[in-house]
């Protein structure tokens, strides 16, 4: 396909839309609408788009968003599924803080508030497993009253929303640690579960052959006042998906042994998982 890059009439074309919108009062939308004309336009002339891929990436885009409802952002999965999520958490991470990375859309704000050491979910869902540790700031003091709201799925692969079977906000479970800055709870050991493809963000996954897979994990969000919170996961180190989770998740930093319970351990879990968190002073 012959690049158009060095055509006056396009580089003209291309100055023109940005002098339009150079005017726009905000200056940080200035900024971002006009970034995007540019990698937009550049996009274009890079692959000398055609008339039928201009308007099939639009049909793509249409379909993307009629498949969304309150219970489905396809937008989102397509951000995820294209690394944008994974990246716009990065490039926005704390320095010294524990890595972020993807929400998903699983989260449920108003999960019940538990005790110390407490299952999230039911002996069903999958292999008894402790997570434990402690919540510090950036120079290693315990964080008081930090809070931790964990998620994931059950051994069936299947978020308690997607899954009538499963008690309401199963697996699901919100701690608050003391002065010691220290939390546990009891889980099932994760497993590997796919993304949706039966939208049309599917049809990515089927053309590139990638496989739609994320990795096993357990998601939290940490939060405590004067701090800034971090959305992040536990992933188990042993999963077979780490290096090509469905969504560019998977951080080096956040991957975890599960560990057979030994004898100073509590007698009713197979695994003991140590996590330590760590959160920035606000901004
Ligand atoms: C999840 O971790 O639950 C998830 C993240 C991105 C897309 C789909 C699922
Ligand atoms: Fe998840």
């Amino acid at each position: 396909m012959a690049m158009k890059t060095g055509n006056a009439t396009v580089e003209k074309l291309t100055a023109e839309v940005l002098q339009a919108y150079g005017g726009t009062e905000d200056p940080r939308l200035r900024e971002l609408l006009t970034a995007l004309i540019r990698h937009l336009h550049a996009f274009a002339v890079e692959t000398g788009l055609t008339t039928s891929e201009w308007m099939a990436g639009l049909e793509f885009l249409t379909a993307v968003g009629q498949k969304c409802d309150p219970e489905r952002q396809e937008f989102i999965l397509l951000s995820d599924v294209l690394g944008l999520s994974s990246l716009v958490e990065t490039i926005n991470a704390a320095d010294g803080a524990t890595e972020p990375t993807v929400l998903g859309p699983f989260y449920r704000p108003g999960a019940p508030r538990r005790k110390m050491g407490e299952h999230i979910g039911r002996p069903e869902d999958g292999t008894p497993t402790l997570i434990r540790g402690r919540v510090s700031d950036t120079s290693g003091s315990p964080i008081d009253g930090a809070t931790l709201d964990v998620w994931q799925g059950s051994g069936n692969g299947l978020y308690d929303i997607q899954d009538p079977a499963q008690p309401n906000f199963n697996l699901r479970g919100v701690f608050t640690t003391g002065s010691d800055g220290a939390y546990s709870f009891r889980t099932s050991r994760p497993v590997s579960y796919p993304v949706p493809i039966d939208g049309p963000v599917g049809n990515i996954f089927r053309a590139s052959g990638r496989h739609n897979w994320r990795a096993a994990h357990v998601h939290a969000i940490l939060s405590a006042p004067g701090y800034q919170p971090v959305t992040t996961h536990i992933f188990d180190s042993e999963n077979e998906h780490l290096t090509s989770d469905a969504v560019f998740g998977v951080r080096d930093s956040l991957i975890r042994q599960f560990n057979p319970a030994g004898p100073g351990d509590p007698s009713d879990v197979q695994y003991v998982v140590d996590v330590d968190f760590t959160l920035a002073p606000a901004g």
